[in-house]
């Protein structure tokens, strides 16, 4: 397995919107907009890669210099259950980490809470619809926040 960066416009990224159109987007019924794609080359992609097929992505992004909403989240399913979306979702941390965020939050599916849950993550508010579905709103601090006048 292999995990690395994926830069908007390269064929992995082709590869990414194909994974996550397959198993997030279609299943709702629901189609790429210019809306929902224009945003995303100031955001941070991150693939799992085996073979060098792609087989897991979780986008980051950015919405202030501190925090990230982490989104598009998804391991194909014959990888599911093996460890593979909880080493994606941390590995990924780490690189925000390192480029000075502190937090991030996600819209969580339902279904899908008992695996952020698994990765540190904790529930905030009620629980609301999106993209035609339940979702749950959930936080992790990732790292101390710079005390203010310290050095
Ligand atoms: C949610 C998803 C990314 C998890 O990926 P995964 O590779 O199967 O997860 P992992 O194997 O790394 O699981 C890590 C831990 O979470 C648990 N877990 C995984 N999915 C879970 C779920 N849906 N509910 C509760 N626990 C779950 C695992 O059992 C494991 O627990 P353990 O530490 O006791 O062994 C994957 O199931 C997926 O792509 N689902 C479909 C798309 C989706 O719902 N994405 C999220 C949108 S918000």
């Amino acid at each position: 397995m292999e995990l690395r960066m994926i830069e908007v416009g390269s064929t992995d990224y082709q590869s990414e919107l194909a994974l996550r159109y397959r198993y997030l987007r279609a299943p709702l019924g629901l189609s790429w907009s210019d809306t929902d794609l224009s945003e995303e080359p100031g955001q941070c992609h991150f693939g799992l890669f085996h073979d060098d097929t792609l087989i897991g992505c979780v986008v980051g992004r950015p919405v202030s210099q501190e925090q990230v909403h982490i989104r598009q989240m998804v391991v194909v399913p014959s990888h599911q259950q093996r460890g593979f979306g909880r080493d994606l979702l941390i590995w990924a941390e780490e690189q925000l980490i390192a480029r000075g965020y502190a937090s991030c939050f996600l819209n969580a599916r339902v279904e899908a809470i008992g695996f952020y849950e698994k990765c540190g993550y904790t529930t905030i508010g009620e629980r609301f619809i999106e993209v035609t579905i339940p979702h749950q709103r959930m936080f992790k601090q990732l790292a101390d926040l710079p005390r203010a006048g310290s050095t």
